[in-house]
């Protein structure tokens, strides 16, 4: 596997030490720009391309307008998405950084890796907290896949951190660059996206403690129905999931 051995050389030539330094010193945010090789970014914007029949696209008024594809088709179609979520030198490379083993979400979660489509004007999520639902902190780590727009992830650092001013980041999430925060930390948006313009990325999320209350499960399943993938799609296929 050229692509894994490739991601594995990637994180053995990190500095772990300076990149943990800035990821704790922006409040459990970090960004390295381009980090992944350009083989396994291919890889990834051909799967893009796969799964695009089965993108979901939902609006909610003043929040959020966008496509998303749940881990569920992921799972099935986008092998080297799968790889690079799994992959273990890329979770080790989580742990020395956070401080902390977290691992990938349970395969019930659509969420635990998807695509989030910006294909139409206007197309945006209002700001928010990557909250976990799960007993345990949820780490997201964000991959840009295609790049052709005006959208930037809008960050606010520090915000309800007392005693410090809050600090605004405008990223362009440039196709390889990775994006590692703390979802509860990082108060987050993505601009509107402009006429003919398109813009794809990846979250991973990864969990502390992989258990849910069932009314949080249920809060969750409801979000994720209304909000990204559709009930049909949440329901009918966690409903089948032998995980669940
Ligand atoms: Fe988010």
């Amino acid at each position: 596997m050229p692509i894994a051995d490739d991601l594995a050389s990637v994180f053995r030539r990190l500095d772990v030490d300076a990149v943990r330094a800035a990821y704790w010193r922006q409040n459990e945010l970090l960004v390295l720009e381009r980090l992944l090789p350009p083989a396994l970014v291919e890889a990834l914007a051909a799967e893009v391309e796969a799964v695009r029949p089965a993108i979901h696209r939902n609006y909610i008024p003043r929040h959020k307008k966008g496509g998303s594809v749940s881990f569920y088709t992921l799972a099935l179609q986008a092998p080297a998405i799968l790889g690079l979520y799994r992959h273990p030198a890329f979770l080790e490379f989580l742990a020395r950084v956070t401080g902390q083993r977290a691992q990938p979400c349970p395969e019930s979660d659509p969420h635990a890796c998807a695509l989030y489509f910006y294909t139409e004007p206007g197309d945006h999520i209002g700001f928010h907290y990557d909250t976990s639902y799960y007993q345990g902190t949820r780490y997201t780590v964000l991959v840009g896949i295609v790049e052709r727009s005006s959208s930037r992830l809008h960050c606010q650092l520090y915000k309800d951190l007392p005693g410090r001013a809050p600090e605004e980041l405008r990223l362009r999430t440039e196709p390889g660059t990775l994006v590692l925060f703390n979802g509860d930390k990082l108060w987050h948006s993505i601009t509107p996206l402009g006429e003919g313009e398109e813009r794809v990325s990846l979250t991973l999320e990864y969990v502390t403690n992989p258990r849910m209350t069932p009314f949080k499960r249920f809060v969750s399943n409801m979000k994720d129905s209304i909000a990204y993938f559709g009930f049909k799609e949440v329901f009918a296929r966690r409903g089948a999931s032998p995980t669940q």
